[in-house]
């Protein structure tokens, strides 16, 4: 049976439009015209040159088509695949430390506070509304260790109407801010709490991720349980590898009997193709392939790589071994939540890898769109649902005006709308982001009750 009968149009968009696909890192798809039905799906996407037809097969007015000024194209939502929402409260503060002091000194302290549900509240108000504004339609985060908290920023990204994977973080090991920890008992029960009073709110674009924050905070113990529980469960899992050099010495030390930092997380079954792994900086090329193998994927966060002076991941050496590969901010280690600065931390990363050895390929400017977009959804195993306009798919969208009247750039010329795109990338913000769909339905503006 057609579905034809029982799905209505809910919009149409006619003008330009810029995604990837597998074939290509930047597909420009000019004079088109797309429509999203009531269920927030792509339901055609096709010339526009003859849109009475269109509006006869499926239906809507002529008058319903929204047609694009000559700057504004659509786009794919941006994947911000690894953000800590807790950290958001300090962002662009607290950088002049390596990642293990830094996370002593800073982090759990702050972290330990989201034991106040209505601090917790707060913050994750203003985070997802700042990274939606920003564009990042799909978002996957750490909370913290605190189950309800937890619960709340998954409350709030539906409500705000995000695409969320949201993690309740899992710590058994602190010997530095020793009251922000869990039993390894409580850690696994809570964690089934989390996933079973998420799973029952039916939220439809917000799901639970398995959050060992990484292996020195985590006993063998709970790992393993946390690997058990994401298989019994068909769940999705995070975690943090191979970010920073000392980190990776204690590693090794406290676990000599594995291979490699990867080998840890693979003998705990933690390593699936529903995995992303934060930074993975220093991970051999035997390691990737341990990635390209199980189907985890890598977050590549070079706000925070640079920030608090992790190291520099040869994306393309990544690409290379076919490993999957997205965007992360790492707020509040990256002090930016925008993945627009992360496309562009991420040319300069690989620009400095150039500049030490110049047979290291720099990545392109279409190659890093399809990474913040395409990528990003493929890294968090969700490209199904999502990342492009192919029909079928959840039309999760950024409707972008290149010369925004209050906008950062100004008209000079004509433009292509591959330059258009290259412009937005490098120097727009969110004055040139003037809507963004998640789903099919509009979240910003934001309505006038968030
Ligand atoms: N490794 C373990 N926890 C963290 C964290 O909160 N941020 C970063 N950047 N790395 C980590
Ligand atoms: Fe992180």
């Amino acid at each position: 049976p057609s579905n034809e009968t029982t799905v209505s149009i809910a919009h149409v968009f006619k003008g330009t439009f810029a995604h990837s696909t597998q074939d290509a890192a930047l597909e420009i798809l000019e004079n088109r015209v797309l429509g999203v039905d009531n269920n927030g799906k792509i339901a055609f996407l096709e010339s526009g040159k003859d849109v009475v037809s269109l509006s006869e097969k499926w239906g809507f007015k002529a008058s319903d088509v929204r047609q694009l000024e000559p700057h504004e194209f659509i786009m794919p939502g941006l994947v911000d695949t690894h953000i800590h929402a807790s950290q958001y409260s300090y962002s662009g503060t607290a950088l002049d430390l390596p990642l293990l002091q830094w996370l002593n000194t800073y982090t759990f302290p702050v972290e330990s506070q989201y034991k106040d549900l209505s601090f917790a509240g707060n913050v994750y108000n203003k985070v997802v509304k700042r990274t939606l504004r920003n564009g990042t339609t799909t978002a996957c985060y750490f909370a913290t260790i605190h189950t309800d908290a937890s619960l709340l920023l998954g409350e709030i990204a539906d409500r705000l109407g995000q695409r969320a994977l949201v993690g309740k973080v899992c710590m058994d090991c602190n010997n530095s801010v020793s009251h922000y920890k869990e039993t390894t008992e409580e850690s696994s029960e809570e964690t089934r709490r989390f996933i079973q009073e998420l799973l029952n709110k039916k939220y439809p674009h917000v799901r639970p991720i398995v959050t060992p924050r990484f292996v020195l905070s985590c006993s063998s113990a709970l790992l393993r349980d946390l690997g058990d529980i994401a298989k019994n469960n068909d769940l999705h899992i995070q975690s943090h590898i191979s970010e920073n050099k000392e980190e990776c010495e204690v590693v090794k030390q406290l676990f000599p009997e594995f291979k490699s930092y990867t080998d840890v997380y693979l003998k705990h079954n933690l390593l699936t193709n529903k995995t992303v792994m934060a930074h993975g900086c220093y991970l051999s090329d035997a390691e990737l392939q341990v990635f390209r193998e199980t189907g985890a994927s890598i977050a590549h966060c070079p706000n925070s790589n640079i920030s608090i002076c992790s190291g520099l991941l040869n994306v393309r050496n990544v690409l290379n071994h076919k490993v999957k590969i997205g965007l992360g901010t790492d707020v509040a280690g990256g002090y930016s939540p925008s993945i627009l600065d992360a496309i562009r931390r991420t040319m300069d990363t690989s620009k400095t890898l150039t500049i030490q050895n110049p047979r290291n390929q720099t990545l392109t400017f279409e190659e890093v769109f399809r990474l913040a977009t395409l990528g990003g959804s493929q890294a968090l195993s969700l490209d199904a649902e999502t990342g492009n306009f192919v029909v079928g798919k959840d039309f999760d969208a950024l409707l972008v005006n290149v010369f925004a009247p209050d906008g950062p750039m100004d008209i000079c010329g004509l433009e292509p709308p591959k330059v258009l795109l290259e412009k937005f990338l490098n120097l727009g913000d969110d004055r040139n982001i003037k809507e963004v769909y998640v789903a099919g339905k509009r979240v910003v503006p934001f309505a006038d009750s968030a």
